[in-house]
């Protein structure tokens, strides 16, 4: 079995492809900044995208930033688009990892995972698109492990903390743990949060397209994970938490989903027991309560129909109460805001044998970032590619098609997000 070289002869160790879009110029930037720590400081790396005079723009920005005008000159510029196979096949053979930021990655990302596991790359994405992931996953699984190829979905903020965070817990719990809520929380500062259109589009073209989500996993046609201790009861739809002292609602995103893959590939590939997983996410006061539940209403109804969605699409600030919107948050906005998950997870003791009677233990854990779309995103990218450049022995034997927990659980990895401003903590 071919398993590539991570100290390859390849032009570059990392290529990052979406580089001009507006999360892939804060990568180009992480990338820029960690290149030049002491260790790493031999990468190669070059930059992608469809058109090289935006590409330019973001080397010219990135120097600014970082007052490293060196970057202009020395980083070099590679021009691929995802409708010309020729032009992705040419980038990949140069990578030994592609960091993948061109979204919504349900139109966008299958033919980059094509072209990485065609041409021998590691592919990195922060998709947070469950029937993107679990459908490359359903087609490239066999495909990638042949060519010993890792990749690795949902490395940005969907879903590293949650993924990992989980993890965390199990391993810093004294016993077996068997399950896990999480609690989002996030703070923003006097400008309030801001997240970029790109999000909003994956989201309204994810959640228009849920019947698909269902057929993929249909065909993978999973049986039902056992079940250790107590079964996790699911929350109301809305409810005041003790936990976090405010309104809440079930998480959205992809967490669930991911989480569920890395704990179904540790149960299937490793026997270990599977960690029940339930995602909320605070929304403060009751005013947010009535804003989140008119945004919605107005959300659900106008996703189901094609005009609805050119409106959404049309309108991000309008439609979410400015949370989303074309031109993204301020530095000030990104600047002055932060996350917080706070894991409350519960098991067996070591005294205390699984098979009988209630979990008796608790444990709780918080992982904490800066800024989760543009800042925490881009750390947690650029740390799984170095894992995965730096750490080869400790990835899963075959390449695949893996969850960040599935790839990442015996690595260092939290410890480099720890090292790198996200921090794992236990309370
Ligand atoms: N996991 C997380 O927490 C997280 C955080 C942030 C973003 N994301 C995801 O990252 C993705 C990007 O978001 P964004 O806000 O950065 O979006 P964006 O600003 O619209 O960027 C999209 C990028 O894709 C490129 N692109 C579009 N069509 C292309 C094509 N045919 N060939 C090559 N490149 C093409 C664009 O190039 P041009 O500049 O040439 O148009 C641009 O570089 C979204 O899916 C978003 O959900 C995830």
């Amino acid at each position: 079995m071919a398993r590539i070289e991570t100290t390859s002869n390849r032009p570059y160790h990392l290529v990052i492809f979406g580089a001009s879009g507006f999360t892939g110029q804060f990568v180009v930037e992480e990338v820029a900044r960690t290149v030049s720590e002491g260790p790493n400081g031999t990468l190669k790396w070059a930059i992608a995208g469809r058109s090289k005079q935006k590409l330019e723009k973001v080397l010219e920005q990135a120097a600014g930033v970082l007052s490293r005008p060196e970057l202009r000159s020395e980083v070099d510029i590679i021009v691929a688009d995802v409708g010309e196979p020729d032009s992705l096949a040419a980038m990949c053979k140069q990578a030994v990892i592609v960091l993948n930021c061109v979204g919504p990655y349900r139109f966008f990302g299958e033919p980059v995972i094509k072209a990485c596991v065609e041409n021998g790359a590691h592919h990195i994405d922060i998709s947070g698109e469950p029937q993107f992931l679990e459908g490359m996953q359903l087609n490239y699984s066999n495909q990638a492990a042949e060519k010993g190829v890792y990749i690795i979905g949902s490395c940005g903020f969907d879903s590293i903390p949650a993924d990992m965070g989980v993890l965390y817990t199990r391993d810093q719990f004294k016993g077996t743990l068997t399950a896990v809520e999480s609690f989002l929380t996030v703070k923003a500062g006097s400008e309030g949060g801001c997240i970029h259109d790109g999000t909003w589009q994956s989201a309204v073209h994810g959640f228009a397209d849920s019947h698909t989500l269902l057929r993929i996993r249909r065909q993978f046609n999973h049986k039902p994970l056992p079940s250790v201790g107590s079964r996790l009861k699911r929350r109301s739809a809305l409810f005041f938490s003790d936990e976090i002292q405010q309104y809440t609602v079930p998480f959205m995103g992809s967490d669930p989903s991911v989480v569920k893959r890395t704990q179904r590939y540790l149960v299937e590939e490793h026997q270990a027991t599977p960690v029940q997983y339930g995602a909320y996410a605070g929304i403060g006061s009751l005013g947010n309560v009535l804003k989140v539940m008119f945004a919605g209403m107005l959300f659900w109804f106008f996703v189901k129909f094609s005009f609805g969605r050119t409106l959404l699409i049309k309108y991000p600030e309008l439609f979410s109460f400015g949370l989303f919107s074309k031109a993204g948050p301020t530095k000030k906005q990104m600047d002055e805001s932060s996350f917080q998950f706070a894991f409350y997870g519960e098991g067996y003791t070591e005294e205390q044998d699984p098979t009988k009677g209630k979990p008796n233990g608790k444990i709780r854990i918080l992982v904490q970032g800066p800024e989760a779309g543009y800042v925490a995103t881009p750390i947690a990218m650029v740390q799984a590619a170095l894992t995965v450049l730096n750490e080869p022995a400790a990835l899963p034997k075959t390449g695949g098609v893996y969850t960040p927990g599935a790839a990442f659980a015996k690595t260092t990895l939290i410890n480099r997000l720890n090292k790198h401003g996200i921090q794992f903590s236990v309370v």
